[in-house]
C-alpha cells in the first residue's frame, strides 16, 4: 500500500472554500447563477462551495473523459454526460477539483460557450501549473500545488482516496 502525507489540511481547504465563496457570493448575488461541476473529482468542493456561497444557485453536472487508455497519450476529451439546463443567457459557473494539462476544462468551456451563456467563469480548487497543455484562465483559485501526485478532497488514485478530507500526496513505499 501506499504511504501518504498531507499537504493541505482540511482546516486550510475549509478556510480557502470560504475565502472563494465569498468572492462569489459577491459576484454573483442576485445573478441565479447555475454552477457546473465536472464529474466526479468536482464533487466534493462543489458541495463544500455552493453552501458556503449561500445564495441561491441552480446546480448541474457534466462528465467528462479522455479518450483511450492511457491519459498520457490521449489529448481528445469525451463528453460522457452533458448538462440538463439550458445554457442560454445564464450566469455559468464551472467548478473543478484540479487543472493539469488543461483539457479537459478547455473542453467544457469552448462547448459551454458555444450555447450563449450571459457569462462564463472557472473555479478551481487546485491547480498543476507544471503540467498545462493548454491554458485556461482560472478566475477563482483554491491553491497551487507542486507536479505530485495529489488524491483526497474528491481526487482519486484508480478511484481510490476520493473521501479523504485533506490533500495528500502519495508515497511509493520500498
Ligand atoms: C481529473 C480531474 C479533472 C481532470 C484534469 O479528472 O478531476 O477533471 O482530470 O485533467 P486535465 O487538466 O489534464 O484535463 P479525471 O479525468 O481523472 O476524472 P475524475 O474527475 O472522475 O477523477
Amino acid at each position: 500500500m501506499e504511504k501518504r502525507e498531507v499537504i493541505i489540511t482540511r482546516e486550510e481547504i475549509a478556510k480557502k472554500v470560504a475565502e472563494l465563496a465569498s468572492r462569489i457570493r459577491k459576484d454573483y448575488k442576485g445573478k441565479n447563477p447555475l454552477v457546473i461541476g465536472i464529474l466526479k473529482g468536482s464533487f466534493v468542493f462543489m458541495s463544500d462551495l455552493v453552501r458556503a456561497m449561500n445564495i441561491p444557485v441552480e446546480i448541474d453536472f457534466v462528465v467528462l473523459s479522455s479518450y483511450g487508455a492511457s491519459r498520457e497519450s490521449s489529448g481528445k476529451i469525451k463528453l460522457v454526460k452533458d448538462v440538463q439546463t439550458p445554457i442560454n443567457g445564464r450566469h455559468v459557473l464551472v467548478v473543478e477539483d484540479i487543472i493539469d494539462r488543461g483539457l479537459t476544462v478547455r473542453f467544457l468551456l469552448d462547448y459551454l460557450k458555444f450555447r450563449k451563456p450571459a457569462s462564463l467563469k472557472l473555479c478551481a480548487m487546485f491547480d498543476k501549473p507544471a503540467r498545462r497543455k493548454v491554458e485556461v484562465p482560472i478566475d477563482y483559485l483554491g491553491f497551487t500545488v507542486p507536479d505530485t501526485f495529489v488524491v483526497g478532497y474528491g481526487l482519486d488514485y484508480d478511484e481510490k482516496f476520493r473521501y479523504l478530507p485533506d490533500l495528500c500526496v502519495l508515497e511509493e513505499q520500498e
